[in-house]
């Protein structure tokens, strides 16, 4: 969370005034409706779908496209782990592929994981950072696959002039606590197509309860969760989105000035970037030689900037994504989407070694948004002695 104030709370205050906290889809121009319609202005998609997570807008959008049982889904062996989740939600399989020394998904290991059952990528912009989209559209045209951005680290960031989110045949985007704009816990689903959107747009709503027969969609109606947004969400993320640009320039600015400094380092060197300009600018990573050589890094300087490497966080290295590596893909055998698998399915934790050496190897700083720009640099300054 990086700005909210007095418009949030107005926001917020107005709709309690209304007392109408729930969402209508009467076209009424509600709190939702209003910001579903800014975020897709801004972002140049045709459809944007607020969900109660990134990880339930991951799971829209499959839904949307008809990804299910049998199907393979190839995520990167770096990212939060609803991004294997939600292939897994919807009957499919992930398929783990490796990152490069950018952080994102490797387009030849993409390649390599084709198989006749792939559907779809879902290339992870980590950290505020693009991923090699060209590359991953060109494997993805060649072998008649769907692109799913997951966005959820890279709201308003962009690549060769389009946002991200808005690339793929669907993106996903989380407005979670930790991520450039937020309500607390949301996300959206973005699509150009009007038939992923009113898939998304059924499954979100349960079938379509709040739906009046003269709004039925063109698709046909199936049984769905219940993942909407509320309007109390809805209002405060109108007003966060006027904040993004803002966010954006700022923590862009920072980054810059501490890059500039340390890209003349001697112990290091910057993780190679596949698109500069549009990075969010929230974090930079540094390479080193060693895993020794990174955590020596960190002891000395962990004083002066938050960081962390990569291998430590958590849920975001396939190797602690429990349900995967053991196969527990639904709470019940006949919903465990690998009863369905159409070949053998391996995992193991040394699968993608070559992810695994980079992310060891690799420190990332968080660009430290409330300093001044001179404070920036200076901080960086401190990291080269
Ligand atoms: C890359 C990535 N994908 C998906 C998600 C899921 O988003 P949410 O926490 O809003 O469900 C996150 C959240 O941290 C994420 O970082």
């Amino acid at each position: 969370m990086y700005e909210i104030g007095r418009a949030e709370i107005d926001a917020v205050a107005k709709v309690i005034r209304s007392r109408k906290l729930m969402r209508d889809f009467g076209g009424q121009g509600t709190w939702c409706e209003r910001f579903e319609a800014a975020l897709a202005q801004k972002l140049g998609v045709r459809y944007a779908l607020t969900t109660c997570s990134g990880t339930t807008a991951l799971i829209a959008a499959l839904v949307g496209l008809g990804i299910g049982p049998g199907d393979e889904v190839i995520v990167p062996a770096y990212t939060f782990m609803a991004t294997a989740l939600a292939p897994l939600a919807v009957g499919a399989i992930p398929i783990i592929a490796e990152v490069n020394e950018t952080l994102m998904i490797d387009p030849a290991d993409v390649e390599r994981k084709v198989t006749r059952y792939t559907r779809a990528i879902i290339p992870v912009d980590m950290i505020g950072r693009a991923c090699d989209m060209s590359a991953i559209l060109r494997t993805a045209r060649r072998h008649r696959l769907y692109v799913v951005e997951d966005a959820c680290q890279a709201v308003g960031g962009s690549y060769r002039g389009r946002r991200l989110g808005a690339i793929g045949h669907a993106g996903a985007y989380s407005f979670n606590y930790y991520k450039n704009i937020s309500c607390g816990e949301g996300g959206a689903v973005l699509t150009q197509r009007r038939d992923v959107y009113e898939r998304a747009l059924i499954y979100h709503d349960g079938a379509l309860t709040l739906y009046t027969s003269a709004q039925r969609p063109r698709e046909t109606i199936f049984a769905g969760g219940k993942v909407r947004f509320s309007e109390v969400h809805g209002a405060i993320m109108f007003q966060q989105l006027k904040r993004l640009d803002r966010i954006l320039n700022r923590l862009r600015a920072r980054q810059a000035a501490m890059r500039e400094i340390l890209s003349k380092a001697k112990g290091f060197r910057l993780n190679p970037s596949n698109e500069i300009e549009g990075d969010c600018g929230s974090s930079l990573p540094l390479l080193f030689e060693t895993p020794r050589q990174a955590l020596a890094f960190m002891a000395a300087h962990a004083k002066h900037l938050g960081m962390i490497r990569p291998y430590d966080t958590g849920k975001h290295v396939y190797t602690r994504w429990e349900p995967v590596l053991n196969k527990r893909g639904g709470h019940h055998p006949m919903l465990n989407p690998y009863r369905y698998a159409r070949r053998k399915i391996s995992y193991s934790k040394d699968m993608c070694r070559a992810s695994l050496d980079i992310l060891a190897r690799t420190v990332t700083l968080t660009v430290p948004y409330r300093a001044t720009v001179a404070e920036a640099r200076a901080s960086a300054r401190k990291l080269l002695g």
